[in-house]
Formats: C-alpha cells, structure tokens, sequence
C-alpha cells in the first residue's frame, strides 16, 4: 500500500517539547524538538491497513557528534528500540526505517529517549 506521511507538528501528533522551524530541510511546516531528558517523547498516531507489521520511516536530523538511542512504544507497548546517529547537521535530515508490530486501524507510535541528550529533531514518519 502507498505510505502516508505523518508530520510531527500536525495534530495528532503530540510533541514532548517544542514545534521549531529554526532549521531548514524540513517537510511540512517544522519539526519536533522534543526535550533533552529521557523520557521525553515524540509521538503519532497512524493508520495501518492490517494487523501484522508496518515498515515506518523516521525522518530525523541530529546536529550533534552523538547518536540518540531512543526507545520506541506501539499502542503503549514496547516495540524495540532505535540509535539516531548524527547526520553532521541540524538542516541534514536522514531517514531511519523500522519494522514494528501494528493492529488494524488506528495505532499511536511514540519514540522515547534513553540519554538525557534527547531525541533528534523529528521531522515526519511515513508509514
Ligand atoms: C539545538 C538545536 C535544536 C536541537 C537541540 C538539541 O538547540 O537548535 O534544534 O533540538 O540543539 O540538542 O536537541
């Protein structure tokens, strides 16, 4: 099935943090800087055609020299968990793509980080 794109500044998602444009390269109309503690959070909500799995691409941008590992949650469950490396610059964007469990309908995908650097800035996911 085609992907949708879901943006991180659009309702329903929910930004643990600030809506930001600062940074060009984005799509839409910003980016979630979500804030640097663990346990802060950028999370979607996002339709799945079928129960099964879904491939979801993160478009995030880490300007810092270190990767962020972060936790990812399906419908409040743990679903695994993902490094976002640096991608040399807060304006390059990189995609990272993740295979996660999913029912049928409506889902909430949130991404949750692990070091007190945070999550990268969040751009979209498409899923
Ligand atoms: C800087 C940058 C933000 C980024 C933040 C971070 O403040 O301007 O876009 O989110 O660093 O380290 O997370």
């Amino acid at each position: 099935a085609a992907t949708v794109r879901y943006e991180a500044e659009v309702s329903p998602a929910v930004c643990g943090g600030a809506i930001e444009s600062e940074w060009g390269g984005y799509s839409g109309s910003g980016f979630c800087n979500a804030a640097n503690a663990v346990g802060a959070s950028a999370g979607f909500t996002v339709n799945a055609a079928a129960a099964g799995t879904a491939t979801v691409q993160v478009r995030f941008a880490n300007g810092t020299a270190t990767a962020r590992p972060a936790n990812v949650t399906v419908n409040g469950s743990a679903a695994g968990s993902t490094s976002f490396e640096s991608t040399g610059a807060w304006a390059t964007w990189s995609t990272r793509t993740l295979t996660v469990p999913v029912r049928a309908g409506s889902n909430t995908i949130q991404f949750s980080p692990t070091t007190a650097a945070g999550l990268p800035n969040v751009d979209y996911v498409d899923v």
